[in-house]
């Protein structure tokens, strides 16, 4: 396994990290289990999860993915030997009503406080690694929206303050590093410029999507991602398991996320799967397994600390934390960098 460090600090992450957020919906209690184990006995140190999850979210299932790692850290023993994140969610407009009063929706201080000490009781730890924002308070684009669209939001909470109130949670010991997720260049910089100003945390990390369907991250936040020492903590490497070429020629896996929730269709588009074609044919020519490959490619960024995988098998499990040992050629890198090309970001 390789390890990189958290940023600035002196923490080793290894390049591959658990993702969670099956657990509680695809994957049951002991199927996570099962997964934390075999990660974590071969070299897997780095485990993300959130408040929100599973995934999708709703009443019924939320909180259940913390509360499985909760009672797996608790069972290992394992706990000071692993670097955990998780994430409060932001303002969602009317769609997680089961954990934010539709009333008071934002990232404030009552809300932050509440969602902290929820995940911390639910996971059994007195402190997380890494906590992170899962979206941005003030409206901005993500989750794939394109265009920009400038929308004043006097209510958003200042960055000032949200600063104020994770260095709060710092003081007490309940969080030792904070990051972003699903912000913009200008977003990550401003948490930074901030920080340094007003003596608060500096921001570790920023989770956004990266994949070879999605690398609008190099368009500006690469760059910051290696000035700064912020780096990616690339999320749905795999484009939901698209980029496996199980979804091909239309077919519909059974049990699959695509063909149990065909709303998620971010990276189901005409485009998104010609540029799948082309990554799993390059891969075939290659001898490669066209999902390790793509994982591969993830391993293999210069602005990356590390690449959250999901599986819900333990063979998919065993062959992504295999990507770590897997380097591409530099003939597969140019044929990877030729269909880019052809086909850049087709699922932004
Ligand atoms: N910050 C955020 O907003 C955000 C958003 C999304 C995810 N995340 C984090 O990132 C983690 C990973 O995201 P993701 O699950 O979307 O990643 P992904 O790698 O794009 O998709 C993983 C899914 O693809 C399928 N799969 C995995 N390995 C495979 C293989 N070798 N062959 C065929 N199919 C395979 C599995 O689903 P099926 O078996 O159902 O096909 C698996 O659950 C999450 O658990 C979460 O921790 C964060």
């Amino acid at each position: 396994m390789i390890y990189n460090k958290l940023g600035l600090t002196n923490i080793d992450v290894s390049i591959i990290c658990l993702g969670t957020m099956t657990y509680g919906e695809q994957n049951s209690e002991s199927d996570a289990h099962q997964q934390l184990d075999y990660a974590v006995a071969n070299g897997v140190n780095f485990i993300d999860t959130a408040e929100l999850y599973a995934i999708p979210p709703k009443a019924e299932t939320y909180g259940l993915t913390e509360r499985y790692i909760g009672n797996w850290l608790k069972k290992s023993g394992k706990r000071n030997q692993l670097v955990l994140a998780t994430k409060v969610a932001g303002p969602a407009d009317g769609w997680l009503p089961h954990i934010r009063n539709e009333k008071n929706r934002r990232l404030d201080r009552p809300n932050i406080e509440t969602a902290l000490n929820n995940s911390l009781k639910r996971l059994q730890t007195d402190y997380v690694d890494l906590y992170q924002l899962h979206w941005p308070d003030r409206k901005t684009n993500f989750f794939g929206q394109l265009g920009y669209s400038h929308v004043h939001d006097d209510e958003s909470v200042a960055i000032e303050e949200t600063l104020s109130i994770l260095n709060d949670q710092v003081q007490q010991g309940k969080i030792r590093y904070i990051g972003l997720s699903n912000d913009t260049p200008w977003g990550v910089m401003r948490f930074i410029e901030l920080a340094e100003k007003l003596n608060m945390p500096r921001v570790v990390t920023v989770q956004n999507p990266y994949s070879l369907l999605n690398r609008t991250f190099e368009i500006g936040l690469a760059e910051i991602a290696i000035r700064e020492q912020v780096g990616l903590l690339a999320y749905s490497p795999l484009g939901f398991g698209v980029l496996s070429g199980k979804y091909l020629h239309g077919a519909k896996p059974d049990g699959a996320r695509l063909t149990l929730f065909p709303d998620y269709n971010r990276y189901s588009n005409q485009n998104a799967i010609a540029a799948t074609e082309a990554y799993v044919q390059l891969a075939h020519d290659q001898g490669l397994d066209p999902a390790q490959m793509a994982l591969a490619y993830v391993n293999s960024r210069e602005f990356l600390t590390s690449n959250i995988i999901g599986a819900t098998t333990m063979e998919q499990l065993k062959s992504n934390i295999e990507s770590a040992t897997i380097e591409l050629s530099a003939d597969v890198m140019k044929h990877i960098e030729a269909i880019h090309t052809r086909y850049p970001n087709p699922s932004p």
